[in-house]
């Protein structure tokens, strides 16, 4: 939002944008960066062989900025639609249970945070937030 300033104007307007922006904070964030799966079978995937047993990391993080897929990826467009990030898993049995509820109150809270404020600017750098030491997670502390 420091570095986007139209983000915040867009949902001051509200509208339609509250049907997307969940999504879009959500794809940009990626809060949990991968996930792991073992391999049941040798399979080959664009000329490397996975085989049985294998451990697996799928980094939702690079898929979300594939900029193959996603129109200038790191870029929050908060009408962004399709958009068809990975932030909540790849689907199957273990799409996030929780995800409505992850959007509900992303979409809450930036709803209310953005009928308080007038203007939002960063006290220093953003490298300077210092990030949760974890590969798993994508968060400051
Ligand atoms: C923005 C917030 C959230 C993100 C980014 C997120 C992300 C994820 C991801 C990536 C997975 C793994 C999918 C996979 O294995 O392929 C997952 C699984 C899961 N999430 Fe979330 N999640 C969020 C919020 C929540 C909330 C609020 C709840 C519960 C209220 C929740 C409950 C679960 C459960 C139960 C699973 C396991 C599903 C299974 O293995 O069958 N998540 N989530």
């Amino acid at each position: 939002m420091c570095e986007q300033p139209e983000l915040l104007e867009q949902m001051k307007e509200g509208g339609t944008v509250w049907d997307t922006m969940a999504d879009e904070v959500i794809r940009w964030a990626t809060p949990a960066t991968y996930f792991r799966r073992t391999a049941t079978q040798d399979y080959d995937l664009h000329g490397k062989t996975i085989r049985k047993g294998d451990k697996v990391l799928y980094w939702f993080a690079s898929g979300n900025r594939d900029e193959n897929y996603f129109d200038e990826p790191n870029r929050v467009n908060l009408m962004r639609s399709p958009n068809k990030h990975l932030a909540f898993g790849l689907g199957g049995p273990h799409l996030c249970l929780g995800m409505w509820l992850a959007r509900l109150e992303v979409t809450v809270l930036f709803q209310e945070l953005s009928k308080r404020i007038v203007g939002i600017t960063a006290d220093g750098p953003q490298h300077h937030a210092r990030k949760v030491p974890s590969a798993f997670q994508n968060q400051r502390q």
